[in-house]
């Protein structure tokens, strides 16, 4: 993770640097610190924790200089202190790095062996080292940039500086993205294109292995050969985005409330409303569309809450379309030597479009010969590019590091790429697709339903806040949604949290239910509501507080009617998932803003996970 920036400019960088980490947050916020260029030296600030502190550090203690770079920093190696904030200085040389060099502990004791000391426990330190004995050699920086590079393993994006060279920073990219803004009398680097918004929108994305010398009105790339080589510059759409609360107390809030409009402008994007049929719009390589008629296999890959929404969609693709589904977290996909069938497809779901597992499970499948699929939210993210067909959702920019607008519209695509698919396997006749895409359709106005439910929900979550330890239940597409309720609720609350298959319960986990216990249960009335209604009676039989997410018959059935039970509006099945997000997503919520945690950055985590 971590976010970088750099500025070869014409007016002091440090406020621009500040200004630019800030977009750059939700990639991490365990501290930050700039570096620049000042007298014929160079000189940083750093502070632990988030950005305002950095931004204090600086107001009693400006920093000048016309070349700089910075760092918000998501720890790796090494704790979150100030001594372990980049930049990282070594003789005349300093450094900013997103990712993990993995060889650095033989290159640590090879710099120790030649003299170098080491102030920190970071692994970029090494890098600092590195290039500053290939200077001490007689190398030029361009050189000992690159020599030091070669000997790098691992993940990283990197920004150096020279304490020699006034208006120069080299660039190097290998596993995460870093894009290069084209200004008129300033270069940029930045870990992506909104970070640059304020400055340009003439971007070049550097490709995996390239490095690049940056100075005020040119850039040179070279590729991981030192061949130089042209990258196209885009126009980036980063610019537009505006990234503000409004007069929600959280991004989360906020984002919880965008939802039925970007599910509107997402649907809009795969479905005719007049038709009521749904448009494949694949935003990828129109040469090389997806074949879902003739697919064998589907196998999905991605982290999280992206993760669930695949797992949902397993359900949708399985019934609706035939189709086998394979549904692998990407950690362990990476590694799993996962034999896949040919002509098969795999799909890669992201908000980000930059985690490294999800990358690296695109990559193993690329290279077997399979079909590439995403379905992102950051259209010029490194997995749209790397794909054949490309199924962004319209989300806009999620800033909350919580994932809530970005899992439902990927459900929505997710759902409309199903019905697709079981139209062009001749499993979905055209009478059963105009069904299901009005269903479909009404997804946004049920979402809006489900937000007048929050001064109810507020009161519930009363109930969780404090509690050490909390069950969800669900089955089918309720199952992973159970899950991600479960996930929510742990990253925002600090609460224990753990989702099963409702019937999985009696094999082991009931033994956890006692009358301290809260167990959720999302169950809206289907063809197996009884089945769950049988489960609640054996957690109720044990003293299990149950909070039910249901609908009114599910809620009469069930014999709940109590101020315990959220009930949700009636709704074709197919957006259950899509909606019973809704309540989900703000039981979490208010748990957190009770408790008082930080809801929008929580502790440990970051938004956009670059690293295994
Ligand atoms: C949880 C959450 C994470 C992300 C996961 C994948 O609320 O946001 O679990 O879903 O880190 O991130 P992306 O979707 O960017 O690949």
């Amino acid at each position: 993770m971590c976010g970088i920036v750099g500025i070869v400019g014409s007016r002091s960088v440090a406020p621009l640097i500040v200004d630019a980490l800030k977009r750059l947050e939700y990639r991490g916020y365990d501290s930050a610190g700039v570096a620049t260029f000042v007298d014929g030296k160079l000189d940083r600030r750093r502070a632990e924790g988030k950005l305002v502190n950095l931004e204090a550090r600086l107001a009693d203690d400006p920093l000048p200089g016309k070349t700089g770079i910075g760092h918000t920093r998501w720890a790796t190696h090494g704790a979150p202190v100030e001594v372990n904030a980049h930049p990282h200085f070594s003789d005349g040389v300093a450094v900013v790095h997103n990712g993990i060099i993995e060889n650095f502990r033989e290159l640590r004791e090879e710099l120790e062996a030649d003299g170098f000391s080491f102030a920190s426990q970071t692994d970029t330190e090494v890098v600092a080292h590195l290039v500053a004995k290939g200077l001490r050699d007689g190398l030029d920086a361009k050189g000992a940039a690159g020599a030091a590079v070669s000997r790098l393993r691992g993940a990283y994006a990197l920004a150096i500086m020279f304490g020699g060279d006034d208006g120069l920073i080299v660039g190097a990219r290998h596993g995460p993205p870093l894009a290069i803004g084209h200004g008129g009398d300033e270069m940029y680097l930045g870990s992506d294109a909104v970070a640059l918004a304020p400055f340009t929108n003439q971007i070049t994305y550097l490709e995996d292995g390239d490095w690049a010398i940056v100075r005020r009105h040119s850039v040179e790339i070279f590729d991981a050969d030192a061949n130089p080589v042209e990258r196209k510059i885009d126009v980036s759409t980063g610019a537009a985005i505006v990234v503000d609360k409004g007069n929600h107390r959280h991004f989360m809030h906020k984002e919880m409330y965008e939802q039925p409009e970007v599910i509107g402008h997402t649907l809009a994007n795969y479905v005719d409303f007049n038709e009521q049929a749904v448009v494949l719009r694949d935003s990828g390589d129109a040469s090389n569309p997806v074949d879902f008629a003739g697919l064998p296999r589907l196998n999905i890959t991605a982290c999280g809450t992206a993760y669930l929404a695949g797992f949902v969609s397993k359900y949708w693709f399985e019934r609706h379309a035939r189709l086998p589904v394979d549904i692998d977290v990407a950690s362990e996909f990476r590694y799993r030597e996962a034999p896949l069938q040919d002509g098969g497809l795999s799909l890669f779901i992201s908000q980000s479009g930059e985690t490294a597992d999800t990358l690296a499970g695109l990559k193993y499948c690329a290279d077997e010969g399979q079909h590439i699929a995403s379905i992102v939210n950051v259209r010029e993210s490194t997995m749209a590019r790397a794909s054949h067909s490309v199924f962004p959702t319209l989300a806009g920019p999620e800033i909350g590091v919580a994932s809530t607008k970005a899992f439902t519209c990927q459900l929505t695509v997710l759902a409309s790429l199903a019905i697709a698919t079981g139209v062009q396997r001749g499993h979905i006749d055209r009478a059963t697709e105009a069904r299901l895409v009005g269903e479909l359709s009404e997804a946004p106005r049920y979402a809006t339903d489900a937000l007048k439910m929050e001064e109810q929900i507020r009161t519930l979550a009363h109930d969780l806040a404090g509690k050490k330890h909390v069950l969800y239940l669900g089955r089918d597409t309720n199952y992973p949604l159970a899950m991600e309720g479960a996930l929510k609720l742990k990253e925002l609350s600090y609460i224990h949290a753990e989702a099963y298959a409702a019937g999985e319960l009696k094999h082991g986990p009931i033994a956890l239910v006692d009358d301290e216990m809260p167990v959720v249960v999302i169950a809206p009335h289907d063809r197996i509501f009884e089945k769950t209604v049988s489960n609640m009676q054996e957690v109720a039989a044990r003293g299990g507080q149950i909070i039910l997410i249901t609908d009114q018959r599910g809620a009469e059935e069930a014999g709940m009617e109590t101020s315990r039970t959220i009930i949700m509006p009636d709704m074709p099945e197919l957006v259950t998932p899509i909606v019973y997000s809704v309540p989900v997503q703000m039981l979490a919520y208010h748990t957190a803003v009770h408790m008082g945690t930080d809801v929008d950055q929580p502790r440990n985590l970051a938004k956009s996970v670059t690293v295994e």
